[in-house]
């Protein structure tokens, strides 16, 4: 048995990793697997990039590590390089170590700009593993269900008329905290009206609006941010796991709005490696990387094959399954059985054949999440053995 405490749900399946180069993983035995999660959405550049490790021996020699009275260049421009890519030039950003915590920092700060009681998010969606929005309890947070707007037959915008619409709290809302996509690692997307809606409603109010792009962010959905998707423009942004490519950095930055509302005044939050210089050169070269590289429109692309490939391989299953997805985020819920006992056996065997993808645990759900870099054969490998491992299973 491990001495280490795992992941509830997840069972430990590859004990012995012992290497990771590009989207491969190496076990002891020097068994080649083909990583088609990106470790946990995060290798998004694929592991051991040259680039990154580059970045990562240049600034520990420079300097890692600061302190409370201490600032450093790097951050200071990684931070303007990152409020770009949102358009949020004059507003103001911070490093940290995981998404979870850039979720929470946003929160944190929401609740002082904004003084009225809730935040309003979507029920299924997930924000991390600790603190307010983990919790979400009644006296702070707004859960509204989407499943049934998904096959609203409304033709017209969100209104009045609609009980469900009705039930929503605005003038007790301060602000909107979206997930635009996963939904608790199911892979599925809010409508795009109803996000609309919500927001002119939100934003018409005076409330701010926060996106969760930690898994959604760094080209993800073929896009830079899956709120690209969607006709909205945010206050607050949260990211993590992909910025690092599997260094634990995330950040928070908040547009010249919420920045202005914000002011002088003090966020009481203080942590050990907040704007630490060697999580803002990693989250620098990564963004340097995909820009240099054309990863985001690379990433749309091999997304096309693998989301077209994926369809054609349901719509040939007598099983029901069905896929979702956008961009390199991509899932299959797998029919059949209602104890999902048929996903445990495909989620083996492809495994088992060399290629690593996520089980959402109890759902049936399978999630393919390949870096930006995966290579397109790769890709139809991959369908050709999940084909073979459909039919057997
Ligand atoms: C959508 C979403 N938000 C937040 C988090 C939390 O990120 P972390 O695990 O880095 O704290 C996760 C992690 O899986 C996530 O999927």
């Amino acid at each position: 048995m491990s001495r280490l405490l795992w992941y509830p749900g997840h069972e430990l399946i590859l004990a012995d990793i012992v290497r990771a180069q590009g989207c491969y993983l190496y076990d002891a035995a020097g068994k080649r697997y083909v990583d088609l999660e990106s470790g946990v959405w995060c290798a998004s550049l694929g592991h051991a990039h040259p680039r990154i490790i580059r970045a990562i021996e240049e600034q520990q020699r420079a300097v890692a590590h600061t302190g409370f009275n201490f600032g450093s260049p790097v951050a200071e421009e990684t931070g303007g390089e990152l409020l770009a890519l949102h358009g949020f030039e004059g507003g103001r950003c911070v490093f940290l170590c995981s998404g979870s915590e850039a979720v929470e920092y946003g929160v944190r700060v929401a609740r002082m700009l904004i003084d009225r009681p809730l935040l309003m998010t979507m029920a299924d969606s997930y924000f991390g593993a600790y603190g307010s929005a983990w919790g979400r309890s009644e006296e702070e947070w707004f859960s509204f269900d989407w499943f049934p707007c998904a096959s609203c037959p409304h033709e017209g915008e969100c209104d009045e008329g609609c009980e469900r619409w009705r039930s929503i709290p605005f003038e007790r809302i301060s602000g909107f905290l979206f997930e635009p996509g996963s939904s608790s690692g199911l892979v599925r997307f809010p409508p795009e009206k109803l996000i609309r809606n919500i927001y002119r409603a939100v934003r018409g109010g005076g409330g701010l609006i926060l996106v969760n792009e930690v898994t959604t962010g760094i080209g993800r959905t073929g896009r830079w941010f899956g709120y690209q998707h969607y006709d909205i423009e945010p206050d607050i942004v949260a990211m993590g796991k992909g910025l690092g490519n599997g260094y634990p950095v995330s950040a928070t930055v908040f547009s010249p709005r919420a920045s202005e509302l914000l002011g002088d005044r003090e966020i009481k939050y203080a942590q050990s490696h907040q704007n630490d210089p060697l999580g803002a050169a990693v989250a620098r070269e990564v963004i340097r990387t995909i820009k240099e590289e054309g990863l985001i429109e690379r990433g749309a692309r091999m997304g096309e094959v693998l989301i077209e490939g994926l369809r054609s391989l349901a719509a040939r299953s007598a099983a029901g399954d069905q896929v979702r997805g956008r961009g390199l985020m991509a899932g299959v819920s797998l029919g059949g059985e209602a104890d999902s006992a048929r996903a445990v056996r495909v989620h083996r065997a492809l495994i088992e054949r060399g290629f690593v993808v996520c089980l959402r645990p109890g759902a049936g759900v399978l999630r393919i999440d390949p870096p930006l870099t995966v290579a397109r054969e790769d890709i139809e490998g991959f369908l050709g053995t999940f084909e073979d491992v459909l039919r057997n299973a």
